[in-house]
Formats: C-alpha cells, sequence, structure tokens
C-alpha cells in the first residue's frame, strides 16, 4: 500500500487553497468522514494482519503531517484576511484619537497665550531655580522687603543663595537682558510661595507675566491691552477697573479689578484679578535700557484664579489632586 503519491497530493492541495471557505472544503474531500484518505485508512482492515501495524504506522504518520499542514495554511490565510484590502496610504493624515484631554489650567493658559499672540506678543521662558538679583534685585525690591523673607520664598540650601521663583516676573528681566527693545513678550509658568494650603493657597500654583517695552508707552496702551485679553478671556460684557497700589518695579502700579456675569455669580460686582504699571526707570537701568528712550509696562496675574472664576471652583487644590472625577469635567 503506497500512501506517498496520495499524501502528496493532498499537501499540494492545501497549499494551494487561496482562501478559508477553500481550505475547510479541501479538508473535508481529503481527511473528512468521506475523505479519500479516510477511505484509506478504513481500508486498512482488508490487509492480511501481519501488514497491518506497519501500514497503520505509516498512515497515522502521514495524517499527523496533514493535520499540521492544514494548521499552517489557516494561519497563513488567517493573516491575509486580517490584513486590509487595499494597499495603505501612509501619506494620509493621521486621526487623532481624544485619548484623554488637557488639565484646565493648560487650557485657560493656552487660550490667554493665544490672546496675546494675536496682538503680537511672543511666549518667554526662565528658570524655576532663580537667584536673589532676577527675582528681587533687578526689580528694584529692597533687600529688607518682606516678600524676601525666609517665611514667604523658599531658599535652596545653596553658597549662592538660590530660590524657588515667587513670581514670573523673573522672566522680565531675564528677557530684557537677552534683547533690545521693542519687547513684547508674555510668561506663563510655575511659582512657589511658603503658604499652607487652603481652599484658595498652594505652596505652588502658577502665574502669567506680560511685558511690553518700546518708545512712548503710555497707561492707556496696558488698559486696552488688557480689556482686550480679559473680553477675549471671560466674555464681551467684561469690564476692567484700575486701582492705585505699590510694586517696587513700577510707577504707577495698579491692581485691576474686573467684573461680569462671572463675578456676580460669586456675589461681587469686582474682583481683584492682577497687578501691574508703567516699567520703574531703575528697572530699565538694571538691564542697560535708557529710562529716557524707552518706556513699558507690565502685568502678572494667576492662572488659577483665572480659571476659578471661569468654571466656578471653590477649592484651588482640586487642580493638583488629579482626580479624574474633576479633570473629566473640562
Ligand atoms: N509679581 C506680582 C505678584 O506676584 C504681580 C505683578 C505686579 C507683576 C505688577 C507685574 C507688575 O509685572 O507690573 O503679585
Amino acid at each position: 500500500m503506497d500512501i506517498e503519491p496520495l499524501k502528496q497530493a493532498a499537501l499540494a492541495e492545501f497549499k494551494a487553497a487561496p482562501d478559508l471557505a477553500a481550505l475547510d472544503q479541501v479538508k473535508g474531500a481529503w481527511i473528512g468522514p468521506h475523505g479519500k484518505f479516510t477511505a484509506l485508512m478504513k481500508q486498512l482492515g482488508a490487509l492480511p494482519k501481519e501488514e497491518r501495524p506497519a501500514a497503520g504506522k505509516l498512515i497515522n504518520q502521514a495524517k499527523t503531517e496533514l493535520d499540521a499542514a492544514i494548521s499552517e495554511r489557516r494561519a497563513e490565510l488567517e493573516l491575509k484576511a486580517a490584513l486590509p484590502k487595499e494597499a495603505t496610504d501612509f501619506t494620509l493624515p493621521g486621526r487623532r484619537r481624544p485619548l484623554g484631554k488637557l488639565h484646565p489650567l493648560t487650557q485657560v493658559t493656552e487660550d490667554i497665550v493665544r490672546s496675546f499672540r494675536k496682538i503680537g506678543f511672543a511666549v518667554a521662558d526662565g528658570p524655576e531655580v532663580e537667584d536673589e538679583y532676577h527675582c528681587f534685585d533687578a526689580l528694584n525690591t529692597p533687600a529688607d522687603h518682606p516678600a524676601r523673607d525666609l517665611q514667604d520664598t523658599f531658599y535652596l540650601q545653596t553658597r549662592e543663595r538660590l530660590l524657588l521663583r515667587s513670581h514670573t516676573s523673573t522672566v522680565q528681566i531675564r528677557a530684557m537682558e537677552k534683547q533690545r527693545p521693542p519687547v513684547r513678550i508674555i510668561a506663563p509658568g510655575r511659582v512657589y510661595r511658603r503658604d499652607n494650603p487652603d481652599a484658595t493657597h498652594n505652596p505652588t500654583f502658577h502665574q502669567i507675566e506680560g511685558l511690553y517695552v518700546d518708545r512712548k508707552v503710555t497707561v492707556g496702551d496696558l488698559k486696552g491691552t488688557v480689556e482686550f485679553v480679559f473680553k477675549e478671556l471671560l466674555g464681551e460684557e467684561t469690564r476692567i477697573r484700575f486701582r492705585p497700589h505699590y510694586f517696587s518695579y513700577t510707577e504707577p502700579s495698579f491692581e485691576i479689578d474686573f467684573s461680569s456675569p462671572l463675578t456676580r455669580k460669586m456675589g461681587k460686582e469686582w474682583l481683584e484679578i492682577a497687578g501691574c504699571g508703567m516699567v520703574h526707570p531703575r528697572v530699565f537701568e538694571q538691564v542697560g535700557y535708557d529710562p529716557e528712550e524707552w518706556t513699558g509696562w507690565a502685568f502678572g496675574f494667576g492662572i488659577e484664579r483665572v480659571a476659578m472664576i471661569r468654571y466656578n471652583i471653590t477649592d484651588v487644590r482640586l487642580f493638583y489632586e488629579n482626580d479624574v472625577r474633576f479633570l473629566r469635567q473640562f
């Protein structure tokens, strides 16, 4: 009994099956209940007794080979069926899957940056680990000013008395050191203060600084710019007002209040939102700008505060806990 030609014929047909349905059909034709190979096995009983063991062994080996060939072809055909029917065009634009969202503070920061970009401001950056010169001295802050106190500012235990910047005003100095006027920058970033966390305080938070230096810049320019940005950010009905204040790096200095349906929702007509003023001549002198030639304004405000007003959030700590039940709402 020569099973080899039969086996080879079966193997060739399995290999040639063009798809899974064809493979099933060929499989049935050979090793199904009425298959050609099955018939061979049935003939075994007709063989003389002494030939049966050897023939049986051969048939079983062949059967194992056929089963393996079927599995192999099936795997090939399944892979083929899973592949796209048409060639993939790798030059097509990607489809972005919305895997998550931006943090509300990032959203607010990006909105503020977008508004300032429209009117020609560039984003500037500076280090969070600063020196006293950029955080205080260059900003005309006297050595005995309370903000410099150990109780208010985090100092690093290094010989150069480095600190964690307590405001983004440091970036004003760094930007002016790097370039000649005109300057039009905003600087969003993280700042640090020695506060105990509560509903409205956290030892680290975010500010955005603005600086504009050119010839004949006025308080009117400052007011117009702030009004434009806050209307974009908090709605067309937003109004702003300036109140006299004191900062060592501006003269005159103001605090900015704003009023809108959002403030009324919080039970107040006016809410304080930012500090600002006309850059002090001593600050210009520190960076080598001639105060007779150059004028400018600067402002700074807290990003958390804006986000809290915008989204009616009453506890600042929610921003830092990364609880998805909170984050999903934005
Ligand atoms: N640095 C101030 C603060 O942290 C905010 C500020 C006030 C920034 C007046 C300025 C400014 O640039 O001119 O409270």
